[in-house]
């Protein structure tokens, strides 16, 4: 199994960006380095595309901060979220395709949809979920399409270190789709990875479809053992049905750990995290986690949400993949303080306990086969470090669950992936 830890726009970086003196990038460059120094597989960065949504303030360009811990770093792979409903593919190819090269092939690429921010791309509405995958879908094959415009003997090195280029073998791709229309070819030369390690998130059936079709690696929030079986079996199944390798997309998962040096101090962490919640923000957080239509602001705390004021899935316009969560949770009878504290962790899988406590819920789920990839945070934290790097990693590693070192000079061969399908043969149009 691998390990993610994650580097994002922390309030850090935000409050130093009126702070000179408080030099944030330093604070990135720990991390990274202490990661790879614990031989962690990547560093992954989540986006957010507006002010106002949660976690979001502060959140700075997920790409431009990996390309600089990629000089301070040598292995760790670089997993940057980028949606594809406000950016170009032909602009996400140059990004994606620079980072492979100045990493030395560590690029990874989290392609999601986004639920927010329509408002700062003109849009006055967010586009649809249907419209939303089939433009993520094209954006994709776009950006494939690019990486393989250059045929493997277009560079041919001239021995003095640089190299003598035959345009003849590097090609348009020609593109005309319903969303796109792209000539190409790229202008970056062909990746020390070929195509950046393909990510991605989303969880509805839109998400699902996509993450079968495309994903090497899908990062899921699936909080309970049978929601990573059964999300597991669906997108495998579609996976294969599609003919993709066996085994793929690997899972990755994140998980938000209490850790204790007993059992009982870590479930005092979690009473007193539940203690403290202001339930008033809370309701409107668990709103957005049912898909922002539903008015929480009356409901008596200690009663369950009343059955007609859960949402139809198929309504939802931004996130459908939570509030599959959040219903699933509310039809379990969980009342409504329960379900607002549980709205803290946006659906991601929890846990509390001593490291060997962890690492047996990490365990249960690896020999499960649904945990491929694991996200744990907290390497800025003095008390969580010291669980994590002292604790849970080497327990990990007892068991044998976690390797000891990197396994290849790319990102991709560290994750021991399956040959990428052969180079697109010119593709004419996505709607053929
Ligand atoms: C585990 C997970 C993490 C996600 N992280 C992000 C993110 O960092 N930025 C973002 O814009 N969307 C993120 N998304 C949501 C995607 O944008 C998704 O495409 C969109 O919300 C629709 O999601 P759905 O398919 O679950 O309905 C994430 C989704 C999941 C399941």
């Amino acid at each position: 199994m691998k390990i993610v830890t994650g580097v994002s726009g922390s309030p850090k970086v935000y409050a130093a960006a009126i702070d000179p003196g408080n030099s944030t990038l330093t604070d990135l460059l720990t991390t990274a380095e202490l990661a790879e120094q614990h031989r962690f597989d990547a560093l992954f960065a989540a986006d957010l595309l507006s002010f106002g949504s949660q976690g979001a303030i502060g959140a700075q360009e997920p790409l431009i901060v990996l390309s600089a811990l990629s000089a301070v770093t040598e292995h760790l792979g670089l997993i940057a979220t980028v949606t594809t409903t406000f950016h170009h593919p032909y602009n996400l190819a140059r990004l994606f395709g620079t980072l492979d090269h100045i990493s030395n092939g560590r690029a990874a690429w989290n392609a999601v949809t986004s639920s927010v921010g329509e408002e700062n791309y003109g849009d006055a509405e967010l586009p649809s979920p249907e419209e939303r995958y089939a433009r993520a879908a094209e954006s994709i094959e776009v950006v494939n399409a690019l990486f393989d415009s250059w045929g493997p003997d277009a560079l041919t090195p001239d021995g003095r270190g640089g190299a003598v280029l035959d345009a003849t073998r590097v090609r348009p791709i020609d593109y005309a789709g319903q969303h796109f229309t792209v000539r190409g070819p790229l202008n970056i030369p062909p990746l020390p990875q070929r195509r950046p390690v393909q990510f991605q998130a989303g969880q509805s059936d839109g998400g699902v479809e996509l993450g079968a079709r495309y994903a090497e690696v899908v990062f899921t929030s699936l909080s309970t053992l049978d929601d990573a079986l059964s999300y597991a079996k669906r997108i495998r199944t579609r996976a294969a049905e599609l003919g993709r390798p066996d085994g793929l997309p690997l899972i990755f998962g994140s998980l938000h750990a209490t850790y204790g040096a007993t059992e009982s101090e870590a479930l005092r962490l979690v009473r007193e995290r539940e203690e403290a919640t202001d339930f008033e923000a809370g309701r409107r957080t668990l709103a957005d986690m049912l898909g922002g239509a539903v008015d929480l602001s009356e409901l008596p705390l200690d009663k369950p949400i009343p059955e007609r004021l859960l949402p139809e899935v198929a309504s939802v316009h931004r996130r459908r993949g939570r509030v599959e969560i959040f219903n699933g949770y509310a039809r379990s009878g969980k009342t409504l303080r329960e379900l607002i504290i549980a709205a803290k962790d946006t659906g991601h899988w929890a846990a509390a306990g001593t490291p060997e406590q962890l690492a047996d819920a990490i365990e249960e789920r690896y020999t499960a086969g649904v945990l491929d990839l694991i996200g744990l945070g907290g390497l800025d934290d003095p008390r969580t470090r010291d669980f994590l790097l002292n604790g849970l990693l080497p327990e990990l590693r007892t068991r044998g669950i976690v390797g000891r070192d990197y396994l290849g000079a790319t990102f991709r061969d560290n994750l021991e992936l399956p040959p990428l399908p052969p180079p697109h043969s010119g593709i004419a149009s996505a709607a053929s």
